[in-house]
């Protein structure tokens, strides 16, 4: 796409991916995702903010075809699909400085060449005068990697946040008008890299409460005219209230551990909690992150196989202990033939998160009366302990 004017002497860039279906070689991208850039032309300067993954940097450099000087190269993030294009900036406009933290800086050196007398380092809270505009440099670290900031243009009421309030969604829309299809990109967004990192966007989320605001614009997917709605949800997102939610990851062999889950399912059901069952043999793990993000609890159903808890889900739960959602209280249960040690192995893959853990259930074989009469026990602790919370 050509350039798109966001307010007079600001412009979007970038490169929107359509096809991208996979992140880190870990998440899947149902809706692919973009790479945003910003120029932001001064009185006197001109800066770019952020670049673009280096295989779509032909598409940034045909929008810069007219742009004859770049002063600054504005880095607010290290990660290569922001940063892959600095090099070919570099060469186009020798005469610009890369604008970044100290920390970031490191990373970058780490990453890539760039000459020691082509930085200029800012510390929080430093601005940087264009002539008519000025950015000022806010340090958001955590969001997601140590180094990260936001640049904020109080002049034009906008800041730019890179992967902070981004979204993996390609659309030709410029603005988040499609506000279920956003809400779903930047939830998964948010559940797949900065959950591990909740507690310290709370503190972010202070440090730009008082901003005047009238666009977030961050560097995956579009920027929002309403800031106060990606606020909200990612206020309710990092705060410590859960939802009277169970998330319930399971795999199953031979049918006896589906029919224990399908039994627990509608238990709970009845008790009044709403349930996220996922097979893990069809599961998109993004979606398993997403319902992490609000649950309450988390069970785990596994078949006793090799030994242990099913590889499959021996990964969810490794999974959910690195993504660290506030999930507190957590159940496993299964079947098996002759043993196993997955309670164990579970339990210990869990530790991050801390859980509260009720009494497994695992049947010998298939389910019966007694088994069932187990998971009716389970489904009442875990209501209770919903009810205890006012969940319910
Ligand atoms: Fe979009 Fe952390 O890079």
């Amino acid at each position: 796409m050509k350039p798109r004017l966001i307010k007079p002497g600001i412009h979007w860039l970038g490169a929107v991916d359509w096809n991208r279906r996979i992140f880190d070689s870990l998440m899947l991208l149902p809706d692919g995702t973009s790479y945003n850039a910003y120029l932001v032309e001064g009185e006197e300067k001109t800066a770019l903010i952020d670049t673009v993954e280096p295989t779509m940097s032909n598409l940034l450099m045909q929008q810069l075809d007219g742009v004859h000087k770049i002063d600054y190269l504005i880095v607010q993030h290290a990660e290569q699909d922001h940063s892959g294009s600095i090099p070919i900036i570099l060469e186009k406009y020798p005469g610009a400085m890369v604008v970044t933290s100290p920390k970031c800086k490191a990373m970058l050196k780490d990453l890539m060449t760039i000459p020691e007398d082509k930085f200029k380092l800012v510390n929080d809270g430093d601005t940087l005068p264009l002539g008519g505009r000025t950015l000022t440099f806010i340090y958001t670290p955590w969001v997601h990697w140590p180094e990260t900031m936001v640049t904020y243009s109080p002049q034009d009421r906008i800041l730019f946040t890179c992967d902070f309030f981004g979204s993996h969604l390609a659309t030709t829309e410029l603005y988040a008008v499609d506000r279920k299809r956003v809400y779903e990109g930047a939830k998964r967004y948010y559940a797949e890299i900065m959950m591990p990192f909740r507690t310290i966007i709370q503190k972010n989320l202070e440090k730009i409460k008082g901003l005047e605001m009238d666009i977030i614009a961050p560097s995956h997917g579009p920027l929002y005219d309403s800031p106060q709605t990606i606020i909200s949800d990612y206020l309710e997102w990092v705060s410590d209230k859960a939802k009277n939610s169970v998330v319930l990851p399971y795999v199953s062999m031979h049918d006896s551990t589906a029919r224990m889950v399908h039994y627990l399912i509608s238990a709970l059901v009845d008790r009044g909690v709403t349930v996220y069952p996922f097979d893990l043999v069809v599961t998109d793990p993004g979606k398993l992150a997403m319902s992490l993000v609000d649950a309450a609890t988390i069970v785990l159903g596994t078949p006793m196989v090799l030994a242990g808890a099913h590889p499959k889900v021996v990964y969810a739960a490794f999974l959910a202990n690195a993504l660290r959602p506030k999930v507190k209280y957590g159940g496993i249960i299964g079947s098996f033939g002759w043993g196993g040690k997955a309670v164990e192995q579970l339990s210990s893959t869990l530790a991050n998160l801390k859980l509260e853990m009720f009494e497994p259930v695992f049947c010998k074989g298939q389910p019966k009366e007694v088994d069932f009469q187990a998971l009716d026990k389970l489904a009442e602790g875990i209501a209770g302990k919903h009810r205890e919370n006012g969940l319910i």
